[in-house]
């Protein structure tokens, strides 16, 4: 394409009103400053980031997204869009410069194809993108006067202009040799003390150069200058993604509820239930079913798994067939076969689990690698924490943990090993063995009868009433109770 791409991202992002840049905001998943740099990159045009206001921090995000071919200019002052352009004369080494600014985040490679398809045909000195809006505010209008043009920012606008409702996108494919001369030629603006570079548009038009301007649709040039306009762009984006796995075989419930990031991936045949949110690096296969408000994040789901309401999965992965939750818990490093069976109330970190294993109720578990078919029951706990230092726990194949088993690791049991319910088990317990780790029971015989009987009688003596034969002078009962007095007390009210 014989051109550089210069992005203009050294502003304050005052009107977000944040201390962090607005550049450094998330979209589903992927931050504001890398959207235009990847669409740029699909077309292998080098680009130069203009940095300023938290630069350190935007260049690591940059960094981060692993972009090719970027490289970046500090602009120290932040004197307008018209200086920051000028910032980066010495990276100008193609034939034309693409200038657009770093919060425009729904740009995309078809956009660039067109401007350059329009530059070409048209052999103008600057092509840039206009578009039409109910709602111009915050713009710069374009004015057309015959086939000049020129745009007026906002905050210079007369009545008149303010009405207006052709806007700059803020996109401009402009040829190398023009720009290197006009650039100096700027003005400031009178309103602002600011350089802005839309001021070369008349420039170019008053000195005989050919400007074409090329409408295209707002929905891909929005401009991000608040959080709600970050909001409205991450609708936008969001529902392109639901739009594009519904076209691919998925269900969604309440699909406006549902959030989901660029690089999640959901095979043919899934379901997605209300309000669910799928989050960075998340496949979820074929025919699955992931049940209301469950939160899925950076986690690898098999075909025909079930994940049922409520289930908050992060960075695990999870075998064919099972069955998840409701109400479970998974995170760091879980790693699950097929045909296991997760219940509720159940949290597990950093463990794996074997195929056909069940843990159905109410447990946690920590730092262990379990074997095939095993069985935990409802309530067991691993110690895997004993306030110093993490400690593994082994559970070989077909075991039974018998439920409100406490497994105080580090600690190995055996294969088909039992242990009895209620038990806290701190020593290894070999293969085939059954470990009762718990205080023996003893019966008291008639204990209970007596308990209850010492009880009322005390109860009575309480209240300080008497079973005897009451003289018949004397009050027969006397109530000193709360509510007796509080009843009292209400009546004198
Ligand atoms: C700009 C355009 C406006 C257009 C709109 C499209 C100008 C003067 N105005 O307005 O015509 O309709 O975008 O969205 O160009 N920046 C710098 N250095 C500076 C100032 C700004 O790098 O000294 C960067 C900002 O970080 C931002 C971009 O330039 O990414 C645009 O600046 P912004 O203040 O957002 O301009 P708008 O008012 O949106
Ligand atoms: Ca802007």
């Amino acid at each position: 394409m014989n051109t550089r791409a210069i992005i203009l991202a050294a502003g304050k992002s005052t009107r977000f009103k944040t201390k962090k840049s607005k550049l450094l905001y998330y979209i589903c998943g992927r931050t504001m400053v890398l959207y235009p740099l990847k669409a740029l990159e699909t077309l292998n045009i080098p680009t130069t980031l203009v940095l300023g206001h938290q630069a350190d921090d935007v260049w690591n995000e940059v960094q981060k997204g692993n972009v090719k071919d970027v490289d970046f200019v500090v602009q120290e002052q932040q004197l307008g869009t018209g200086h920051a352009v000028e910032c980066t004369k010495n990276h100008w080494d193609k034939k034309n410069i693409l200038i657009l600014y770093g919060d425009m985040p729904l740009v995309n490679k078809d956009l660039f194809e067109q401007l350059h398809e329009e530059h070409e045909r048209s052999k103008a000195t600057i092509t840039f993108l206009t578009t039409l809006v109910l709602d111009p505010k915050g713009y710069g209008r374009v004015i057309q006067e015959d086939s000049k043009y020129y745009i007026v920012e906002e905050k210079d606008c007369d009545s008149e202009q303010r009405q207006v409702n052709k806007i700059n996108a803020g996109i401009y494919l402009i040829d190398r040799e023009f720009l290197a001369e006009y650039i100096q030629k700027l003005p400031k603006s009178p309103v602002t003390g600011e350089v802005y570079f839309t001021e070369l548009i008349r420039l170019a038009c008053e000195n005989g150069f050919k400007v074409h301007a090329v409408p295209v649709a707002f929905d891909d040039v929005r401009g991000v200058n608040n959080l709600q306009e970050l909001w409205e762009v991450e609708q936008i984006k969001r529902s392109e993604f639901i739009k594009y796995w519904m076209a691919n075989g998925v269900r969604f419930e309440l699909a406006q509820s549902i959030h989901i990031d660029i690089d999640v991936k959901i095979g043919a045949g899934s379901f997605i239930g209300t309000g669910t949110h799928l989050l960075g690096d998340t496949e979820i296969g074929e025919e699955c079913f992931v049940g209301a408000f469950s939160i899925i994040e950076n986690a690898r789901i098999g075909d025909g798994t079930v994940i049922h309401s409520h289930s908050v999965i992060q960075n695990s992965n999870i075998g064919t067939s099972v069955h998840v939750g409701p109400f479970a818990r998974l995170r760091d490093n879980v790693a699950i076969g097929n045909d296991v069976t997760i219940g509720n109330f159940v949290e597990i970190k950093n463990s794996t689990i074997g195929d056909a294993t069940k843990t159905k109720h109410l447990s946690y578990v920590g730092d262990a690698t379990i074997g095939k078919k095993v069985n935990i029951g409802a309530g067991t706990i691993v110690c895997n924490y004993d306030g110093i230092s993490k400690n593994k726990t082994i559970i070989e194949d077909n075991a039974f943990i018998g439920s409100n088993t406490t497994l105080i690791a580090p600690i190995t049991i055996g294969k088909n090993a039992y242990t009895a319910g209620g038990s806290a088990i701190n020593q290894d317990v070999p293969g085939e063995c059954l470990a009762i780790g718990r205080a023996k029971q003893v019966n008291k015989e008639g204990y209970a009868t007596k308990l209850r009987q010492g009880q009322e009688c005390e109860e009575l003596g309480r209240r300080n009433i008497t079973l005897a034969p009451a003289e018949p002078s004397s009050p027969k009962l006397n109530f000193h109770g709360a509510s007796k007095t509080g009843a009292r007390h209400k009546e004198s009210l």
